[in-house]
């Protein structure tokens, strides 16, 4: 895929991303049009100033922060937002740029999307997992209790920036989950880039520079492989569900951890432990081979330490995956690899070979 496809749904990658966003305040953003900002503390400290620049319109524009975190990704949270906006007076000719993580992407878009029916708004994604997944396709959500994503909305960014030299204030743990995505878009739909991943461990990966080719390529990649699957079928009834894979059991292990860890897996370690899983059900079902299984889980438990999924978690685990939304006619339906960059869905098992990939899972930690 071209720049220029991406260019297609106004997503601007790179280190000129931000110059991009300027063109984009000054062309399609009326001048009389009141902009506001969504972000969290630690984002607010570390890319604030690097997205003000020299632009007035963005030093004048009022800024709602949200507490840090899966935790703000709220009915709740959304709804005082909604009382904000409306006590602030903003009205519907308002563009609201999220910038943040996953979190201020979903809650801001989901906002967007059912504040007076809509108002204008744009990402500007400022983690790894954001910039190539979150940000991309125009899906908005919050959770429900400790369900994940559970209600949300189809919202389309009027456009998304993604400026790699955001990532440098990132941590480790965090560059990691947001590489679980770039994994997970590799194996489901492009060889290319898995032949490419595959020859960096993280402590290579971590040496090389965000401002690099080799980053762009792999972030520049994740989203056109992505927005591919999303034009196809951008409301998620059939094929879009292949963005899932290892979501079934990740999203799991990722509510699991949420209700009883004192500091939770973070949702790209969780569909790690979740890739793992699903790679192996997807060789239980016959589509690929031996050597393929190896090589996939090989890498993924070397690029992530081992979340341990003992015996006696596996009936809440799959209690959770049975409020799954893929789900179909009350069965847990899986996206497998079909294959090597490719993928089947809806593929649903008996609950004892769901067990059997929970427990080669833990079996990995030996
Ligand atoms: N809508 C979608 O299609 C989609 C796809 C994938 C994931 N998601 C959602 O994304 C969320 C996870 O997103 P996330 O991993 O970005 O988590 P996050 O938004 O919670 O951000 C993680 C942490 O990083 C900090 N941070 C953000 N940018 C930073 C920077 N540049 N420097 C330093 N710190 C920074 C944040 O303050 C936060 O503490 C989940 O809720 C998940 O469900 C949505």
């Amino acid at each position: 895929m071209s720049m220029d496809s991406l260019a297609e749904d106004k997503i601007f990658v790179g280190w000129d991303a931000l110059t991009a966003l300027e063109t984009f305040l000054q062309e399609e953003v009326p001048q009389n049009a009141k902009i506001i900002l969504l972000t969290d503390h630690t984002v607010k400290q570390h890319c604030l100033g690097k997205l003000f620049g020299s632009n007035q319109r963005l030093h004048d524009a009022r800024i709602y922060e949200i507490p840090e975190g899966e935790s703000a990704k709220t009915f709740h949270q959304a709804y005082d937002l909604c009382r904000h906006l409306l006590s602030d007076g903003i009205e519907k000719d308002t563009l609201l740029i999220n910038l943040g993580g996953g979190v201020v992407c979903d809650l801001g878009g989901f906002v967007a999307s059912i504040y007076k029916r809509g108002l204008g708004f744009i990402h500007i994604p400022t983690t790894l997992l954001a910039q190539v997944d979150a940000a991309i396709g125009g899906k908005t959500a919050v959770n429900l209790d400790t369900y994940k994503n559970q209600i949300g909305t189809f919202a389309k960014p009027a456009g998304v920036f993604v400026y790699p030299l955001f990532l440098n204030s990132l941590n480790e743990r965090q560059i990691r989950a947001g590489f679980a995505e770039i994994i997970k878009i590799a194996l489901i739909a492009d060889q290319a880039l898995w032949h490419l991943i595959r020859q960096y461990d993280f402590p290579a990966l971590k040496t090389i520079s965000f401002e690099g080719l080799l980053w762009s390529r792999m972030i520049r990649d994740s989203i056109g492989k992505k927005l591919e699957i999303v034009r196809q079928d951008p409301f998620e009834k059939h094929y879009r569900k292949g963005l899932n894979f290892g979501h079934t059991v990740g999203h799991a292990v990722e509510t699991y951890s949420l209700q009883h860890d004192r500091d939770p897996l973070l949702h790209g370690e969780a569909v790690a432990a979740g890739m793992i899983c699903e790679t192996y059900l997807s060789w239980k079902h016959n589509l690929i081979s031996q050597p393929e299984r190896d090589e996939v889980i090989g890498y993924l438990s070397g690029m992530f330490d081992h979340y341990p999924i003992a015996g006696e978690t596996h009936d809440e685990m799959l209690k959770i995956m049975q409020a799954d939304k893929k789900n179909k006619g009350g069965k847990i339906c899986f996206v497998l690899l079909d294959g090597m960059g490719r993928f089947q869905t809806d593929v649903s098992f008996d609950p004892k070979i769901i067990f059997e990939s929970l427990s080669y899972y833990n079996s990995l930690q030996a």
